[in-house]
């Protein structure tokens, strides 16, 4: 059996292609242009996660894919409007063009509003018990919403040229990064129909592995390069945005990363050894940095 991320990928890729819309669903591009940010590039670290979160927890990871696949629509779609000039103003994303240079501002946004809105209607079909289903959509709205990634990206933008502080910072990333990537985990939870031990342990994991991610996912911006990442780098600082780099230098920034991470990996323990592929799959995540 092959290892994380590569076990989960083409499940994945199929299933978030089945979602989009098809030729029986009406002739319009808005599907094409759905398709364009989704099908490209991605690590797909969040649906990863929701299928692995639910193996653990002893479901079959094939009946998570619709929620995975919803998260993985929300994210791409946070990613198609943080790229848009009146937020990060970033022209590449996963390799390609972002939306808006492909396809116009106005485009941009309702691409990502259809596939926001898409998220939902993947959850309403999936074949799960409705009360699993619930939950989901509850969970999903809460962190794609204004105490959740919203809300991130609200104070992301607002502490643009301002001084702020380490904690400022890490509610920013909480927020912004790590709510989607704790429901990424709760939603395999979910559909496993977990303990509550469980997904508190999952919620622990999630709540470090968001940091730690958001603080690499900074390094990069100022150390990797652009074919590498699919991504501009130096975004942050043309943005003037409070990162760990800034506020610690990129050596501080890393001791940061490897301490979410660490503690991330503490979490795990909970799962025992059925966690191991997880555990070497979170150190990954860690070393994209090194
Ligand atoms: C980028 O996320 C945005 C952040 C939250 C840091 P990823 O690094 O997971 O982006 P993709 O999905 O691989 O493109
Ligand atoms: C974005 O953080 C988090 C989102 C909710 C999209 P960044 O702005 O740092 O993500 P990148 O670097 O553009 O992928
Ligand atoms: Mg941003
Ligand atoms: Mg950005
Ligand atoms: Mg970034």
């Amino acid at each position: 059996m092959s290892k994380l991320p590569e076990k989960y990928l083409s499940l994945i890729d199929v299933s978030l292609s089945v979602f989009l819309p098809g030729d029986e669903d009406g002739d319009l591009p808005v599907g094409e242009m759905m398709a364009y940010s989704l099908k490209n590039g991605g690590k797909r670290i969040r649906p990863v996660l929701t299928l692995e979160f639910c193996r653990l927890c002893g479901g079959s990871p094939e009946k998570a894919l619709p929620f995975a696949c919803a998260l993985e629509y929300i994210h791409t779609y946070s990613l198609i409007h943080d790229d848009l000039p009146c937020m990060d103003n970033d022209d590449f994303r996963r390799g390609q063009p972002s939306s808006h240079k492909k396809f116009g501002e106005a485009n941009a946004l309702l691409a990502g509003d259809a596939l926001l809105t898409r998220a939902f209607g993947i959850l309403a079909e999936a074949e799960l018990p409705p009360y699993f289903i619930v939950r989901a959509v509850d969970a999903l709205a809460d962190a794609a919403g204004a105490f959740g990634m919203i809300g991130g990206q609200y104070l992301d933008l607002a502490g643009e040229n301002k001084s702020l502080s380490v904690d400022d910072l890490r509610r920013i990333d909480e927020l912004k990064t790590g709510a989607l990537i704790k429901c990424a985990c709760l939603l395999g939870c979910i559909a496993a129909d977990a303990d509550i031990d469980s997904i508190d342990a999952a919620e622990a994991y999630a709540e470090n592995l968001g940091v730690a991610f958001q603080i690499v996912d900074d390094i990069l911006d100022v150390t990797a390069d652009e074919d590498y990442l699919g991504k501009p780098v130096g975004s942050d600082e043309k943005n003037g945005k409070n990162t760990y780099v800034t506020l610690l230098g990129l050596e501080g920034a890393a001791a940061q990363a490897e301490k979410y991470t660490a503690d991330a990996l503490n979490a795990l323990d909970f799962f025992g050894d059925r966690a191991s592929d997880l555990k070497q799959f979170t150190r990954s995540l860690l070393e994209r940095a090194k």
